[in-house]
């Protein structure tokens, strides 16, 4: 009922030409891959020249980032209009890498995400407790803010073209992935919040997970019944190693090969 997403975060790495190698080596592989939806968000920079690159493919684009303005005088902005124009389908807004070193609100956030929905561009809205957090016994009472407040300005008509990304900030580039348990743990609350705030439609819903996935566990978070796909940072840089991730369904051993 929910197509799986799995989608590359390349962050603040990838010029042009190593974007356009690393489609030109996973574009063939991905041909026949049928049932899962494939989102690369590239710099802002590659988005142009990888319009054309995944034209034809399975392939979708993402932006990181966007802004919560049309257009105006917003020095550095890029607007949800500029992303549709060099082809985006989807957007993350709110990666914690956003929240904490850039100081996003989850009611900037919101604005994003609303903005992006208005526009036509389905948002990934990421969440995730810290350590610290975690550790203090507020895991729930975070992320549970957090979806509250960066989805205050949703439609909720439209909330299906939605995705929720779940990454626990302790787990992000740190090689200590949530176990399936703990992951679904939280998806499973995720979605029961949005239940209970917009209805039946949180059914539809994509929940993905982020935080140090890589071939050698997607097989093992994939079987969770929350658990719609992944948001992949490190691993999603080399085409193989993506490649693999996007096989999800291979047991463990299997993935890579
Ligand atoms: P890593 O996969 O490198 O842990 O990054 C996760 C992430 O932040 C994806 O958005």
């Amino acid at each position: 009922m929910r197509i799986p997403l799995i989608a590359a975060n390349w962050k603040l790495h990838k010029d042009v030409g190593e974007a356009l190698h690393f489609v030109e080596e996973l574009a063939p592989r991905v041909a026949d891959v049928e049932g899962t939806d494939v989102v690369i968000a590239p710099p802002f920079t590659a988005l142009e020249p990888l319009k054309g690159a995944v034209a034809g493919t399975p392939l979708k684009l993402a932006g990181q980032n966007v802004s919560p303005e049309l257009q105006g005088a917003f020095t550095g902005e890029i607007s949800v209009q500029m992303l549709l124009d060099v082809g985006c389908s989807y957007v993350i807004v709110g990666h914690s890498e956003r929240r904490t070193l850039f100081g996003e609100t989850s009611e900037l956030v919101a604005q994003k995400a609303a903005a992006s929905q208005q526009g036509g561009l389905r948002p990934i809205v990421c969440v995730g407790e810290s350590l610290e957090e975690r550790a203090g016994g507020r895991t729930f009472a975070v992320v549970g803010e957090q979806v509250e407040r960066s989805l205050a300005r949703i439609e909720p008509a439209q909330a299906d073209q939605l995705v929720l990304a779940y990454e626990p900030v302790w787990a992000i580039g740190t090689g200590h992935n949530a176990t399936p348990e703990q992951a679904q743990e939280v998806h499973g609350f995720i979605r029961e919040q949005l239940r209970k705030s917009i209805g039946e439609v949180a059914g539809r819903i994509r929940i993905i997970y982020g935080g140090s996935v890589k071939p050698e566990n997607i097989f093992v978070l994939m079987e969770q019944p929350d658990i719609d796909g992944a948001l992949v940072g490190g691993a999603s840089l080399d085409p193989a190693s993506f490649f693999a991730i996007i096989r999800f369904d291979r047991p463990p051993g299997e993935a890579t090969a």
